[in-house]
């Protein structure tokens, strides 16, 4: 062997997903994900929403998930595991039943994001990243949801629990663990669970309107302009576009 020749040593790593658990990828989901796939004008687009298929069937993105995608797209799995890889909201171990997000980021940090998270990973006793024993709670440390006039807010699997505090999650902890409805100031009045991803793969569940879209917080510029009769300013009337002006 010369001195450049290359040599691997991944076969000898651990792999991330080394999780033995079977894969319930059947018919009816292999059908889902080409539904999925033909909705694009390029199949790849679909990449995405059909990873949240496979994680909604397995509970992470599988293996066989991983090929399933391959396969349909015509793509490497190679290529779908730098996907599944990049983006934190795809699991490469399962989850527990109530996925568990705290909010750090700059102003829920202001306001107690990292004291409400610290709080939390004590009560489950578990990290972020990490799956209680019994599979009932996982915990993820969440970059801005675009919900800082809630702050610090908390998600339980992707719904909003907002302006929280390490008392009202211990209480909604509670809640979750006894199995009671959990209702949500904004959105869905009990969160989906794992029911969520097929939503997010694509396919609608109906309860899209279900709840209060906006709180009062977000709403508040809205009547104030309302209150003193502001609007906005009118658009300034736009000159013709270069390819108009060319086309003169
Ligand atoms: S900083 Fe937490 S939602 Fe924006």
């Amino acid at each position: 062997m010369s001195d450049h020749e290359f040599v691997s040593h991944f076969d000898d790593a651990v792999r991330i997903d080394a999780d033995e658990a079977p894969t319930g990828i059947d018919e009816t989901t292999l059908a889902e994900m080409r539904e999925l796939a033909g909705r694009y004008p390029d199949s790849r687009s679909a990449l995405m929403p059909m990873l949240h298929l496979v994680q909604s069937v397995d509970g992470r993105v599988s293996d066989a998930g991983v090929r399933a995608c391959a396969e349909i797209l015509g793509i490497s799995t190679a290529q779908v595991n730098g996907v599944a890889t990049f983006y934190t909201m795809f699991k490469r171990r399962p989850g527990g039943k109530q996925h568990i997000g705290v909010c750090t980021t700059a102003l829920c940090a202001v306001l107690g994001g990292d004291i409400l998270l610290d709080h939390v990973e004590r009560r489950l006793g578990i990290g972020e990243g990490e799956t209680t024993p019994d599979g009932m709670f996982s915990l993820e440390r969440l970059e801005c949801n675009a919900a800082c006039d809630f702050a610090p807010i908390m998600t339980v699997n992707w719904e909003f629990m907002d302006n929280m505090t390490p008392d009202k999650a211990d209480r909604l902890l509670d809640e979750l663990a006894a199995g009671d409805v959990v209702r949500t100031p904004r959105g869905a009045p009990n969160p989906r669970g794992r029911a969520a991803a097929p939503v997010l793969a694509g396919f609608d569940d109906g309860r899209a309107d279900e709840g209060p879209s906006a709180g009062e917080s977000s709403l508040r510029g809205v009547e104030c302009a309302r209150e003193h009769g502001w609007s906005a300013p009118a658009e300034p009337a736009l000159g013709p576009s270069s390819g108009e002006r060319e086309a003169r």
